[in-house]
């Protein structure tokens, strides 16, 4: 069954772009296209000098963990780990100096304001707070793409806004590229651009 079809997106590097569009339109399965989980049947799919749809092996695996940063609505959080320690865990498998992947995970928490929280299991924190955890994480190895599907999906409307604040503010000071995927249109607003997709295709 084609999910997206005669696709034509082009997202500017450094961009925020909102993507909104039906439940079954496509939009989480353009993120793991792009993020590298899953692969592009036909037509091409680049993301800065890398021509995604080409990438193989280890150097997808490359791709994923160096390239991209990935937020999602339910979180992703090792629940057996602290808060610094899921954050830093992405800097072990980014294959990080132990010294350098910790200082960097906790200046991470400390600029999504976690500091207090950084030794507490994710059983312990409130959504917003889980997600500000997994903003650190999708931040840690410097990803110049960052993926977020429906980050406030499961949050009230004050923490989705602070949630967004913080995403937006982050991408602002490091240069990175936004897409969030949201079914939420004021919050969709506050990207620089809004794509709709509608059954595969933009609109
Ligand atoms: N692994 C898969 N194999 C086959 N079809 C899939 C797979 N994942 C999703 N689909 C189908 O692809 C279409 C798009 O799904 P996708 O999850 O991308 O939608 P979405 O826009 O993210 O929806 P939602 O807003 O509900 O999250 C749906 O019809 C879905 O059934
Ligand atoms: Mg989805």
């Amino acid at each position: 069954m084609p999910v997206l079809d005669d696709l034509d997106l082009d997202v500017p590097a450094g961009g925020y772009v909102a993507l909104a569009g039906a439940s079954g339109a496509g939009k989480t399965t353009l993120l793991a296209l792009l993020g590298g989980l899953e692969r592009v049947q036909s037509g091409s799919l680049s993301v800065g000098e890398y021509d995604v749809a080409a990438l193989t092996g280890d150097d997808l695996a490359a791709y994923r963990r160096l390239t991209v940063g990935f937020v999602f609505q339910h979180f992703g959080l090792l629940d057996a780990l602290t808060a610094v320690e899921n954050v830093e865990l992405a800097a072990v498998l980014a294959g990080e100096r132990p010294s350098q992947r910790r200082e960097r995970a906790r200046a991470l928490l400390d600029a999504v304001g976690m500091t207090p929280r950084a030794s507490h299991r994710p059983g312990a924190l409130s959504g917003g707070e889980r997600q500000r955890v997994a903003i650190a994480r999708a931040l840690v190895n410097r990803p110049r793409l960052v993926l977020a599907d429906e980050p406030t999906g499961n949050l009230d409307e004050d923490t989705s806004v602070e949630v967004l604040r913080l995403l937006e503010s982050l991408q602002t000071e490091r240069g990175c590229t936004l897409l969030v995927v949201t079914h939420d249109r004021a919050l969709a607003r506050r990207a620089e651009h809004v794509v709709t997709l509608d059954h595969g295709r933009t609109r």
